[in-house]
């Protein structure tokens, strides 16, 4: 007879039961935790209770995606509203229309946009779109930038030391088994933050590529935002060689009211959105000039890139993220990032304080502990060694049983719902996860 260990708590329970149907028993590979992942009751505000009745401040807002926390009222309220008059219909909705005015108010960029579920798909369609406009099949990205899922903008995605190539050519590194060699031929992959090597490796492939895709501050890279001299470079490159400049401001669209394309002089050609956009609900979009998104007009005599979607505009994402959305007003964004500055100074002063072999990157609502003494400033340079990622494990869990929940990249995000108390909170908990680390 094979003993069972005993299951502790309902999470464990839960866990059980997951495994039988769920590979690894989760449907994200994010939500998995060791040994079980944390099953939520609910959620209100900044803080989420699990099934053990266990209170926790929420800094991961489901991966940056909850821009004022959980089940804010007003949101909730459009949204049941919507619920009330049904949730998905074959004809349009007046609040698509409105949310795509909202939107397009934001951004002088943002002439038409295209609503989808994810920010996955959103990166997608831009991709296609570019291809569909210029008739060129390849793509450059950034070396480490997660974009989603589609084969070509996840290429070199996870690329490891053993695999990455020379840092003047770095390799196109798949992230799936299978993943066709023509995908990995057609993405020309770049260093970030390096405008010189950066233009070097584009001028190889200079009549070939339909767009440059680049996040202002990509998150896997080592969240630090791009410099202006690399976006002005990708910008008259991609001018010079007729190619498109896309976006991917699926996350940090959140660091201004017009995303952070605002922080710079350079507009793009199209601009893929998600996460905080959908109010707490599936979405993404992509967004630019009348003459692009014009590949995606099914009147047009040519359509270039037929595009559909069962869900997409779907009248709850719709409510919901519109809600949310007018209100993450201009004071509402300084104030989200005046509380991420006081986290990153109080987190800096702890690890000067302590001596930690730790730094601090992140800009807007969104921050990043990493277990290096030196800032990265590249993919490469953020990668972590072992040591490192077992550090960043013990603070994680430290924070976690202190009542934190991060990111596990060691990312944090500052919502609506989040004020001083928390983050003094934080920083609090930060220097104790220090002190423990250097004991243990
Ligand atoms: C920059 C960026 N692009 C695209 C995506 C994909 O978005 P989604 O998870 O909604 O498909 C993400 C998700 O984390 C992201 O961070």
């Amino acid at each position: 007879m094979t003993v069972q260990p005993e299951i502790q708590t309902r999470s464990a329970a839960l866990y059980e039961r997951a495994k039988q149907v769920l590979p690894g028993g989760v449907s994200r590979n994010t939500v998995l935790r060791l040994p079980h992942p944390i099953y939520v009751s609910h959620a209100k505000g900044c803080r989420v209770v699990d099934v053990e009745g266990i209170t926790r401040i929420d800094l991961a807002d489901n991966m940056a995606s909850l821009i004022h926390g959980h089940a804010h009222p007003v949101v909730t309220q459009a949204v049941i509203a919507q619920l009330q008059r049904g949730s998905a219909f074959s004809l349009g909705t007046e609040v698509e229309v409105t949310y795509a005015e909202h939107l397009s108010s934001r951004n002088k960029g943002f002439e038409k946009l295209r609503f989808v579920n994810s920010g996955t798909e959103a990166v997608m369609a831009a991709l296609k779109a570019a291809r569909a406009y210029t008739g060129r099949a390849k793509i450059a990205k950034v070396e480490g930038a997660y974009h989603g899922g589609y084969d070509y903008a996840e290429v070199s995605q996870t690329s490891t030391p053993a695999n990455w190539g020379r840092d003047d050519n770095p390799a196109s590194v798949p992230v799936a088994y299978g993943t066709p060699v023509k995908a990995l031929e057609d993405v020309v992959v770049i260093p970030f933050n390096n405008p010189d090597r950066a233009r070097a490796i584009l001028d190889r492939h200079s009549s070939e590529l339909a767009c440059v895709l680049v996040d202002l501050m990509p998150h896997r890279v080592g969240l630090n935002r791009a410099n202006p001299d690399f976006v002005e470079m990708l910008r008259e490159w991609t001018h010079a060689h007729e190619a498109l400049l896309v976006f991917d401001e699926v996350i940090t669209f959140r660091s201004q009211y017009g995303g952070a394309q605002e922080w710079y002089d350079v507009e793009p050609d199209i601009t893929a959105l998600g996460k905080i956009i959908g109010g707490g609900f599936p979405v993404g979009a992509l967004a630019g000039s009348s003459e692009i998104m014009e590949v995606m007009n099914p009147l047009a005599s040519n359509v270039r890139f037929p595009h559909s979607g069962t869900f997409s505009a779907n009248p709850v994402t719709m409510s919901a993220g519109l809600a949310a959305m007018r209100l993450f007003d201009r004071d509402a964004v300084h104030r989200v990032n005046e509380l991420a500055t006081r986290a990153r100074f109080g987190i800096e002063e702890v690890i000067s304080k302590v001596g930690a072999k730790a730094c601090v990157t992140g800009d807007g609502s969104m921050l990043r502990l990493h277990m290096k003494s030196e800032l990265p400033t590249n993919y490469r340079q953020a990668f972590s060694s072992l040591g490192e990622n077992r550090r960043l494990g013990f603070m994680l869990d430290h924070l976690f049983d202190s009542g934190f929940i991060m990111i596990n990249t060691g990312a944090f995000t500052v919502s609506t719902a989040i004020t001083e108390n928390e983050i003094d909170a934080l920083i609090e908990a930060v220097e104790i996860g220090f002190r423990r680390l250097a004991a243990a």
